[in-house]
Parts: structure tokens; sequence; C-alpha cells
């Protein structure tokens, strides 16, 4: 793949989309439920999606297409390019705030991730990773991460996970939540794993998210030297869903051999 060529026709297009969904702020949504009555998608969310689709097709034929709202191909494997798009990540803040949510977008090459892009709209801050040379928000570069401890840390989570629940045995994440220095919770993995990237925050954790909520913002974590696992420290994967843990070097294996084994 020649990564400049698809990342300029990439952040052309992220840019583009976040115009039209500031322009969208002032028309009426269309807001429907998905798998449950919290479980949000609107107009806006499957324009965007097809709006990505429609350009990397004419564009890249040969390129596959994994995206949220189910536009793009039913993939089985990660052969060639995959692009794994998330057109609005946070689309209940989306909604409920105006703020909050951004554009996920991650390329990946037989598997391996080349190319990340996470635009924050509202703001008008665009993340963005091409492996090797660095990962910048709009145009500066983004240093490269230090070492956190627990202790003064801030961590990233919602707090439905310390609360019984399904999906992860939630007296395992107490005891971290007691000792890091504080909490943050702000409804978009994307953002969160922007957040890591840029140091704003030490680590974030979540034992349930799908490709697309991940799939970008790991790509720009990993340049910049932080470590992006599942909860059990292994890698993520890209075709399922999967719990995520990101982090800053040393704080990874600090709570990984602590709090999480
Ligand atoms: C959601 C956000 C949220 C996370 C949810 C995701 P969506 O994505 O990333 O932070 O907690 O699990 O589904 O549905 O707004 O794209
Ligand atoms: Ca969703
Ligand atoms: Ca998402
Ligand atoms: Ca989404």
């Amino acid at each position: 793949m020649d990564l400049d060529h698809v990342f300029e026709q990439a952040k052309s297009w992220v840019l583009e989309a976040g115009e039209q969904i500031r322009s969208s702020f002032d028309k009426t949504l269309n807001i429907h439920t998905k798998a449950d009555p919290n479980d949000l998608v609107t107009n806006i969310d499957r324009d965007t999606e097809k709006f990505f689709i429609e350009k990397i097709r004419e564009t890249f034929p040969g390129h596959r297409i994994l995206g949220e709202e189910g536009f793009g191909d039913e993939l089985s494997d990660l052969n060639g390019v995959v692009w794994i798009i998330d057109p609005i990540d946070g689309t209940m803040n989306f909604i409920h705030q105006q703020r909050n949510f951004a554009i996920s977008v991650g390329i990946y090459e037989n598997g391996v991730g080349k190319i990340g892009l996470i635009y924050d709209i509202v703001h008008d801050e665009l993340y963005y990773a091409v492996v090797g040379l660095g990962a910048f928000l709009n145009e500066k570069k983004i240093p490269k991460l230090k070492p956190a401890i627990v202790k003064e840390a801030i961590l990233a989570m919602n707090i439905t996970w310390v609360l019984k629940n399904k999906r992860v045995d939630h007296k395992r994440l107490i005891p971290l939540v007691r000792e890091v220095r504080g909490t943050r919770s702000y409804g978009s993995a994307a953002l969160e794993l922007v957040y890591v990237a840029t140091g704003r925050i030490n680590a974030y954790i979540s034992p349930r998210l799908a490709p697309w909520d991940y799939a970008g913002g790991a790509i720009i974590v990993e340049e910049l030297g932080g470590i992006v696992t599942n909860l059990e420290g292994g890698k993520l994967d890209m075709l399922t869903t999967s719990s995520v843990f990101a982090a800053s070097p040393g704080l990874h294996g600090e709570i990984l051999e602590k709090y999480l084994k």
C-alpha cells in the first residue's frame, strides 16, 4: 500500500465527513435504536459510513471495509488492506451533548495497523498516526509517552464495569479504581484512546468493545509507545468484540500484574 497516498485520501475524507456532521447540528436527527433502547443510531451515523464506503470503493477498489453500521463488507479474515470505520464513536454523546464524539478510522494491511485517524469534530482536533512516522494532533507532533505509575494515574472507565455485570468479574476492578489518582468517563472509546496517546489520561479499560471502537485509536497509542491489549494482556482481535486495556508504558505492566491477573 502507498501509505502517503492512502493517508492523504483518508485525512481529506475524515475532514469532509466532519464538516458534514458539524452542519447536521442545525437539522433534525432521525434517531433509531438497535440491540436495546440505549443502543442508538442516527441517520448521520449511517450517512457518514456510506460516504466513506463510496469514496473508498471508488478510489481503492481492492480495499475492503468493516464499518459499524453494516454497509461495508462481511469479513472473515484481514488479508489485504482493510479499513475499519466507526462513523460516529460516541453516538449517545452526539445525540445528547453535541460533543465528546469522534470519527474513527483504522487502516490495516494483512492484519497489521498502518494508519489511524480519530477526528474530534467539535474541537476540530484531528489525531493521526502513520506507523513508523509518528503521531500528530493537527499538524503538531505528539511526544512519546512517558512511563506512569498507578498511584499517579488517571484511569478512564465506564462506571458500569465496577457494578455487578455479566462481562467481567467487577470485584477484579475495584482495588484498581481505589488505588489510582482519579477516574474519568468520556463515553467515546476512540477519544479515550487518544487521550491515553496524548497523556491526558494514563489508562483506559473497557471489558467489551467492537473492532471499530479501537482499530484507529490503538494504532495511535502504539505509535507513541503505549500498550494496547485485551484485559488478559493478549493481542486485540480486529474481527470480533474484545476487552480493551490501553496504558502508558510501565503502567500497563503494573496494572496487568497487580490488578488484572
Ligand atoms: C460506543 C462508545 C462508548 C463505549 C461503547 C461503544 P458508539 O460506541 O465507544 O464509549 O462504551 O461500548 O459502543 O456505539 O457510540 O459508536
Ligand atoms: Ca453504536
Ligand atoms: Ca463506537
Ligand atoms: Ca458508532
